[in-house]
């Protein structure tokens, strides 16, 4: 391990805004947390909303500091991602912000029933042809059901056309309530964002937010002139989630950035609906 990495784990061990589980301690079992983050953690009940994959915590920081009301916890297993957004948060004495180390896979492990409003997901690996690791597949969100609030928000943005295409007709394939979606935010879907229920659930700063904040991941992405997507659904679902029809052999792969493929019906023209 490089000298900057240690460093950065060494000093992660002080941060009080970040927790970093054993595996013993969230593998088939519930963190100490799990259920008091409002009253051990935040000291307070306000909404908590979390950012899955937060890498560097920019987003959830940036979140943080316009919303001194809510409460934000990134969750990466990337340590010396983590540190970047954690030394900001203890350097800064935000009060409302929190990160966890740990994989997404154990998220249950952490949070009670109805403990969280709302879920960022950003930029997150497409996991083309791997529907498992997919954050926004039915296993993850059958995770996510167990402690989200009813009304419960997941809010998705990426680059990745193949990731937006897909959770939707996961939603749609659910008969998840969308509230707002676009394949083009910086560019023609903006005014259709501030007409989208979307703005109507959580207001018009809500929709401010999804332009004026960026990623680390966003902003290198949006320099190299990529459409950057975002769709955002209500997780309110009675049963299990199932897989969508996914036409999986019809994307042409073109690295990271899939094309349409010509002549498939894509799920975001048949939206909205009410
Ligand atoms: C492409 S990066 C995006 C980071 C950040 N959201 C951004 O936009 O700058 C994806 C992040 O998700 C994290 N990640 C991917 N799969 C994960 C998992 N199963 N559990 C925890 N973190 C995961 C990676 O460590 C990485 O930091």
């Amino acid at each position: 391990m490089g000298k900057d990495k240690l460093r950065k784990f060494q000093e992660n061990e002080t941060f009080k805004c970040l927790i970093q589980p054993a595996t013993s301690e969230v593998l088939n079992c519930d963190h100490p947390m799990k259920g008091n983050w409002g009253r051990d953690f935040f000291g307070n009940d306000n909404p908590i909303v979390l950012e899955l994959g937060c890498g560097k915590g920019d987003y959830t920081i940036d979140l943080a500091e316009r919303n001194p009301s809510c409460n934000y916890i990134g969750v990466d297993i990337k340590g010396a991602r983590l540190w970047k957004g954690a030394k900001y948060a203890e350097e800064h004495g935000l009060k409302n912000v929190g990160f966890v180390r740990t994989r997404i896979e154990f998220i249950e492990s952490l949070f009670a029933p109805g403990e969280v409003s709302e879920i960022w997901i950003t930029f997150a690996d497409p996991q083309i042809g791997r529907e498992k690791k997919r954050l926004t597949a039915p296993l993850f969100m059958n995770r996510y059901r167990n402690f989200l609030k009813p009304g419960g928000i997941v809010h998705l943005k990426t680059d990745s056309r193949y990731l937006h295409e897909y959770s939707i007709a996961m939603a749609r394939q659910n008969d998840l309530k969308i509230l707002a979606y676009g394949t083009d935010i910086y560019g023609e879907d903006r005014e259709q964002l501030y007409a989208s229920e979307l703005s109507s659930v959580s207001g018009r700063s809500a929709i401010d937010a999804l332009f004026e904040v960026q990623t680390f991941y966003e902003s290198q992405y949006l320099a190299q002139g990529f459409p950057i997507t975002y769709l955002a659904f209500l997780a309110d679902h009675t049963g299990d989630y199932i897989s969508p029809e996914w036409a999986e052999d019809l994307w042409k792969d073109e690295g990271h950035h899939f094309v349409i493929p010509s002549g498939l019906p894509v799920a975001s023209k048949f939206y909205p609906e009410g």
